[in-house]
């Protein structure tokens, strides 16, 4: 009796085992690239935009940067940083705040950012960017659906602006069970990323960021 009884605890263990191997294996894919820059405008330009981004598979952190850089174009200073390493909003007088979209809603390291970061980003401009795959286009039925991907955000600040754009999947990038869910909801794949319209939003934000120069 004793010997059945630790070798049902031996087979429950490996049971336990061989499904936790299986979550893992299911939820595992590469980590991000993420992406740390600055550069500077103007000389007599005293703004600082902050952009920075939530990404699950780096795409968004790509155009970020390309943000950022555009901004600089402008006359103005910036840098692209991942939310995650944004611990306050010191020195910035402007920012740019971009995520990913899973499962209908920003990533929630960005809202919690929203949240954390919530007066210091009433005090300044704010521009909202979601890169996205499904709901796209300007349809009522399309605006109505991704204009829930930001509603958190919303709900605790107000963007001077907000975009959505059309995103990347690249399934490499993907775990099992990410691959599996955008073949569920026949999410196009591929890098559908529209570089001339991000630049173009990038163009008509700058001088709502830029302060006069000093
Ligand atoms: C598992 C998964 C869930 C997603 N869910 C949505 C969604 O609900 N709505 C949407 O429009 N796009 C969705 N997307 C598309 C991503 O938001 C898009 O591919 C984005 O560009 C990825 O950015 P990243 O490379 O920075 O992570 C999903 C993608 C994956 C892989």
């Amino acid at each position: 009796m004793r010997l059945m009884g630790r070798r049902r605890f031996v087979f429950a263990l490996a049971g336990v085992a061989l499904v936790a191997l299986g979550i893992r294996s299911a939820t595992r894919r590469p980590a991000p690239t993420l992406i740390n820059s600055a550069c500077q405008g103007a000389p007599r330009m005293t703004d600082r935009i902050l952009v920075t981004y939530a990404t699950r598979t780096g795409s968004t952190a790509e155009v970020a940067d390309a943000i950022a850089s555009r901004l600089c174009d402008a006359g103005l200073s910036a840098e692209a940083r991942p939310v995650t390493e944004v611990t306050n909003l010191e020195g910035y007088s402007g920012a740019v705040l971009g995520s990913a979209v899973r499962f209908a809603s920003w990533l929630p390291e960005m809202t919690d950012f929203v949240s954390a970061n919530r007066d210091a980003l009433s005090a300044m401009p704010v521009a909202f960017f979601t890169m996205h795959m499904l709901a796209l286009g300007d349809g009522p039925a399309a605006v109505e659906e991704s204009a829930k991907y930001t509603a958190e955000a919303r709900d605790l600040i107000t963007p001077t602006d907000e975009v959505f754009f059309e995103g990347m999947i690249d399934p490499a990038r993907l775990s099992f069970l990410d691959r599996l869910a955008v073949r569920l909801v026949k999410s196009p794949v591929g890098d559908r990323r529209d570089r001339e319209r991000i630049a173009a939003w990038t163009d008509r934000l700058a001088p709502r960021f830029a302060a006069v120069p000093t």
